[in-house]
This record gives C-alpha cells, structure tokens and sequence, in this order.
C-alpha cells in the first residue's frame, strides 16, 4: 500500500512538473553562458531537414542557416544518424597514437576530389585547420628556403577563425581586440580580386613571403566571390616567389558552391592550390577540419603538429556520410540547381525593389544580398519572425546558406518571406520618417 502511495506521490509530481519556457531557459543561460554572441531571441529544440522547431514556443524555422553553412545534410539526416550511432556502438574515440581506418577511407575520398593533394591532416574546426596551414607554411618557408623572417599575405575584408594566429590573418580590424591587443604580427594584406594590389604585395615582402592564404569566397567579408583571373595572378606571383598558395575552403568547400570546392570555379587547367582547409560542411555539423597538402609542402614531421579529438572515429564517420550523399544522391547537383534558383529568384527581387537591395551574389548556396543602408541584422530579425532563419555577412549583407539537401519548394518558401521581410523593412522606414 505505501509503495503505490509512492508510485502515484512520484506520477503527480512529474506531471504537475513545470517545463520551463523558451523564455527562461534564455534567461537561464545568459546567467551562466559568456556573452560572446549578440544572440537572436530563438530556442531551438529539434529538427528535421531543413526545418528547426522550438517546441515550447510551438513555431518552426525554416533554416536558411545551417549552424552557418555546415549542416550540409539538414538536421536529422537519416545517413548521418546511422553512421554515426553505428560507429559509436563500435568505438567512438581512441588516439591518433594510433591507426583510425575511416580516417584514411576519409582522406582518400579528400585526396581523390582535390587536384594537385596528396595528404591529410585532420581537426575539430576551420580555424584549426588554417592554424594547422600556417604551421605548415612557416616550416616550409623556413626549412626549405631558409628564410629568417617569413611574412603570410591576405586579404583585405578576409576571414579566417577566431585564434590568435587566424584572427590575425583576418583582415577585419573588428576582430582584432581593444587596440590590435590579438593580432600577432605575421601578416600584409592585399585588396580582395585586385590583382595589381596582390602584386605590390608580393614586391614589399619580396623573398620573405611564405604563403597566400586566401578565401575563393570571401564569406563573412560579404559573400564576394573571387575571380579566375585574381587567382590566376595569384598562382603564378606565389610560383615567381616559391610561396604557397593556400585557400581556405572552410565555408565555401565541400560542395557548398556547386562544385567540390569554390576554388574549382576559378582554378583551372594547371593551376592548383598548395594546401587547401576546409571544415564546416565536411562533417555536416559533426565537429571535423581538414587540412590537405600537396607533396611539395609535405613538411610536417612526428611531434610538429598534433590535436587529441582530431580525425577521431565518430567524425570521420560523418565525414564519410557527408561523402557517400555527395556521391550517391547528387548533393552538388542539387547545390547548384537550388543555387541558381535562389540567385535568379533574389535578383527578381532586387529588381522589384532596387531602392533597398543594392546586389545579389554568389556561387551555388552561398548567397548574400546586399542592401543599400546597413540594416542586415533588422531584415534577419524580421525573417526570423517570420520563420526564416539567415545570418548577416557584415553591416548591409544577408546570407543564405541553407543545408545543400534544400528543396525547391523550400527555396520558395524562403523567398516569399525576405520579400514580405523587406516589404516590413520599408514600411517600418517610412513610418519612421512620417514620425520625423
Ligand atoms: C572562411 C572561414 N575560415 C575559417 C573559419 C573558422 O572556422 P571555425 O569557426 O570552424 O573555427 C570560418 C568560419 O566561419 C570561415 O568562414
């Protein structure tokens, strides 16, 4: 009698146990996470493809987003989700003290797709990844042409992570601390698709610059793509110098563009990259960089370089998934094919309505639309309302980097809101300037 008083006692108890709202669990977390992000007022619970739900707001999100293009399969992919509870019932993590064979099944597939790689490196993340090449390019430049002081080249409006070594890299000052207090002092810039700056570059540095490291689509910077005559020139100034040529394929690699890499839209022939990073899309929103290198600055040696999650079995799993979708089920084929939908269907848009937005660009599901006053952040607000979810690249650019299993109907769905989403924008403008 007293154990089923219990048993009922305990049933009551979870029952009339309060969920905590969307609301507070935000309040609850500001408490206790760093404000490093400026954070929109959206939960998320779940999610299936390409929607998220938070579930006790009871409202759904198309996500135009993708953990900022890297959820390449949507959320809840069934491939992704057998892989990887698979390789977590057989083992999940060991060391890379030891052989991992679906890292080397990874790094083939890497290899195979990337002219001119022939090895791997594998991390957690794009900004290791590019860490991991600006090691590589130091040694090289160091050990095999002796010089004493190398310099790295970048480009202006660039990004390349959040260390102290790729922050400065990053060619943004926002990024850079109160008075420059996390930049090293390793870097020259160069103006972004000018050839004739790169070349000035390379003359200030001459016999001292180590490497080009390069975005093929400046992202963050406000989705520019590079053009093949810039990386062109850039191939054969590094070539005349003996520097690397390095492209930072984090967000714009792996089938994101179109192409296996967005520096396949203007590399050809011939020209290869010496190193390539790339992260993002590459586990599909599992932790996972990569760095791959071609043989002649195949430099690192046992103890130079090393990361204890790197390349483990769980993410390599997904990486393989992330693989088997790009070549069995058309990702990059469907990639370019919503890439184009959404580019003509923005420019639709821009046309209708050439006094907000100033341009549309970008290569495959890498879009930006770029509006003439700097009010991305408003218009990402007002999608999010809506049920759009997208992120600004910058003050004036909205960014579109939905998963690459996106449908057309999606991509319509999407449209209609950032139309009605700018419709709202302007209104709100004109209210405001009557009120004035
Ligand atoms: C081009 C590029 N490089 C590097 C990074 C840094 O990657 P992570 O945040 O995984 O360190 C990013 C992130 O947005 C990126 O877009």
């Amino acid at each position: 009698m007293m154990v089923i008083t219990l048993l009922l006692a305990t049933e009551l108890a979870a029952a009339l146990q309060v969920v905590p709202s969307s609301e507070q669990k935000r309040v609850q977390f500001d408490k206790v996470v760093q404000s490093t992000y400026g954070r929109y007022p959206v939960t998320i619970s779940r999610g299936k493809g390409c929607v998220l739900y938070d579930d006790d707001a009871d409202k759904a999100y198309l996500d135009f987003v993708a953990g900022i293009a890297t959820c390449c399969l949507g959320h809840g992919d069934q491939r992704l989700v057998d892989a990887v509870s698979n390789q977590m019932r057989r083992v999940h993590h060991v060391s890379n003290l030891y052989y991992i064979p679906e890292q080397g099944e990874l790094a083939e597939w890497l290899v195979k797709r990337t002219r001119g790689a022939s090895r791997v490196f594998f991390c957690n993340s794009g900004g290791e990844a590019n860490e991991a090449a600006l090691k590589l390019a130091l040694k090289h430049a160091t050990l095999e042409r002796k010089i004493e002081a190398p310099v790295v080249l970048t480009a202006l409006g660039s990004f390349h992570g959040r260390t102290i070594a790729t922050i400065s890299a990053t060619a943004q000052p926002k990024y850079h601390g109160p008075n420059g207090c996390w930049k090293i002092d390793l870097f020259d810039h160069f103006a972004y698709n000018d050839v004739a700056d790169a070349t000035a570059a390379f003359e200030r540095h001459k016999g001292k610059v180590a490497a080009v490291l390069v975005e093929p689509v400046q992202g963050e910077g406000g989705v520019k793509p590079g053009t093949p005559d810039f990386f062109a020139a850039l191939r054969r100034l590094c070539d005349d110098e003996g520097a690397l040529l390095m492209l930072d394929e984090v967000q714009a690699g792996v089938g994101r563009t179109g192409k296996m890499w967005g520096h396949d839209h203007v590399l050809s022939g011939d020209y290869t990259a010496d190193v390539v990073t790339c992260a993002k899309a590459l586990g599909g929103g599992v932790p996972l960089g990569a760095m791959l290198c071609s043989p002649k600055c195949d430099v690192f040696q046992p103890g130079d370089h090393a990361t204890t999650y790197g390349g483990n079995p769980l993410a390599c799993s997904a990486g393989l998934a992330v693989a088997k979708a790009i070549d069995d089920d058309g990702l990059i084929d469907n990639t370019r094919d919503r890439g184009d939908q959404l580019l003509t269907g923005l420019r639709k848009i821009m046309d209708a309505k050439p006094h907000l937005v100033a341009d549309v660009r970008g290569r495959g599901l890498l879009v930006g639309m770029e509006l003439h006053t700097p009010s991305a952040s408003d218009l990402v607000a007002l999608c999010a309302t809506n049920g759009l979810l997208l992120v600004p690249a910058g003050p004036a650019v909205v960014r579109f980097v939905p998963p690459l299993v996106a449908t057309s109907l999606e991509v319509d769905a999407a449209l209609s809101i950032v139309e009605d989403a700018l419709g709202a924008l302007e209104a709100s403008r004109n209210s405001t300037e009557q009120s004035l």
